[in-house]
């Protein structure tokens, strides 16, 4: 992993050609979803090529702090940070030992989540069905992300939870009870985090718990589950307006051996700089797919980018890749056009969003991004993190409400994209997005906060590196 200044901004100078291959990192939600499905099993679980990111890891020191041991499986001979497939830098593989989701024991002071929404989220659907109470706590970012979304469901299934932070931001205070009660819940926002939340604490309780969204988020939770034989139906709902998604409880999850996938959301950097860069030809390795994460590469291929989807090698692991489809993608300089997107365009590509808007700076005419008011709740702002930081580009980029209006350059040849002072926000994806804008734009970049990207990418600089040429 790259040892970034926290603080110095980095420099990123203007790539001449784009070639080579990236091995993207683990699949960040996935491995979240596998931890903590590994510490609701009694046994031990193995986890392959699990990332090794910041996130993933405040997860890990969640679960040690309730008694849940994880482990580097070490073959004779090797070193943590030899381990996972070729020895590559970002991936681990994990030995998981519980003693099951109600022999957690109450953690000695507050569960540190660090900057992960996904774990403060799920782990409190987690707690809420435990016997045990506990204290979720994170950084100056995760200390103002809304919280009520989860604080209402998993107090009307019974569970005494309450947000400490003024207007129900962190820390979070739980407290399980068993068996929760069963609930239907249809959500505000289309959020995977909130669905999991619900559906994991659905597990402790007694009937049918259901969750309804205006648009499928991510189905990790539910393809994970499936894949340890829980029942999970999903589907439209009977009058076509929202997707739902059922479990039945009480249930237990039983350990598995399994392997996580490339991350998508990882790639998609790599996607924009291919396709936006003039001279551009990159090899991403062995990418997850799954259909409810991939909407930013159907986007981008609607904006005109030349992507190839390849099968690779079979997948490791006795039990597949978490249920998940993967597959090799190789990106090449395309001539980039502007596009509309929707409200639920933004949901199905919340992640993306950042990259999607710098490939819509170096596309042909005006591009807007209608209804992303969810983005202002991310890591950072991250639509006046977008406006700010492309424009120091000398992209012309408006935000109007939640929607943002993007002036795209002349295509590929000019893009006129120049390099200037760009800062993360401590935001990982700002810091990726706007690294990979300095690749394209002329001139020097000045990336204030590029530490950040270890959050979910600790290699991510590294490959920068390695593709320039
Ligand atoms: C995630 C869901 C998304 C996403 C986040 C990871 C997950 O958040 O932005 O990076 O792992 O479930 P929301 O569910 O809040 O949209």
């Amino acid at each position: 992993m790259s040892v970034l200044p926290a603080s110095l901004p980095l420099r990123v100078s203007h790539a001449a050609r784009l070639r080579g291959e990236v091995r993207v990192p683990p699949d960040k939600s996935i491995t979240h979803r596998a931890l903590l499905l590994a510490a609701m099993a009694a046994g031990t679980s193995r986890l392959r090529s699990a990332s090794t990111a910041l996130d993933p890891h405040s997860t890990v020191s969640c679960l040690r702090a309730l008694g849940v041991t994880v482990e580097p499986a070490l073959e004779a001979g090797q070193t943590p940070s030899a381990t996972g497939p070729g020895g590559l830098a970002g991936a681990i593989d994990w030995i998981v030992r519980s003693p099951g989701w109600l022999g957690w024991r109450a953690p000695n002071g507050p569960l540190d989540c660090g900057n992960s929404g996904t774990t403060m989220r799920l782990l409190a659907g987690l707690l809420a069905g435990s016997h045990i109470a506990a204290e979720l706590d994170g950084d100056a970012s995760l200390r103002t992300r809304p919280m009520r979304r989860i604080v209402e469901p998993l107090r009307a299934m019974g569970a005494s939870v309450e947000a400490a932070g003024s207007d129900d931001r962190p820390p979070l205070r739980v407290r399980g009870w068993r068996p929760l009660d069963a609930l239907d819940w249809s959500t505000v926002v289309p959020s995977a985090q909130v669905k999991s939340a619900i559906l994991l604490a659905g597990l402790a309780a007694a009937g049918t718990t259901t969750v309804r969204e205006a648009v499928q988020t991510r189905d990790h939770t539910e393809r994970m589950l499936r894949a340890r034989g829980v029942a999970v139906e999903s589907g439209q709902d009977r009058d076509g307006t929202s997707w739902a998604v059922s479990v039945e409880g009480p249930t237990q999850v039983p350990p598995l051996d399994e392997a996580i996938p490339g991350d998508f959301s990882a790639a998609a950097f790599w996607l924009v700089a291919g396709a936006a860069h003039p001279d551009a030809e990159l090899r991403l390795r062995a990418v997850g797919l799954n259909p409810t994460r991939r909407a930013a590469l159907d986007l981008l291929r609607a904006m005109g980018a030349v992507v190839e989807e390849q099968p690779d090698a079979p997948a490791a692991g006795p039990s597949g890749e978490a249920g998940e489809p993967r597959a090799d993608l190789v990106v090449r300089s395309s001539a980039l056009a502007a596009i509309e997107l929707g409200p639920a365009d933004v949901a199905r590509a919340i992640d993306e969003i950042p990259a999607l808007a710098l490939a819509a700076a170096c596309a042909r005419g005006r591009t807007i991004i209608r209804g992303a008011g969810e983005l202002r709740h991310k890591e950072s702002d991250r639509l006046v993190g977008i406006v700010e930081g492309l424009s120091a580009l000398g992209a012309r980029v408006e935000l109007e409400g939640d929607d943002l209006r993007i002036e795209g350059g002349a295509g590929r040849e000019a893009h006129g994209l120049r390099g200037g002072p760009v800062a993360s926000h401590a935001d990982h994806r700002l810091a990726m997005t706007f690294a990979i804008a300095g690749l394209i734009a002329t001139g020097d970049t000045s990336l204030e906060g590029a530490a950040a990207a270890a959050v979910s990418y600790p290699g991510f600089f590294d490959d920068l590196e390695r593709v320039r040429q």
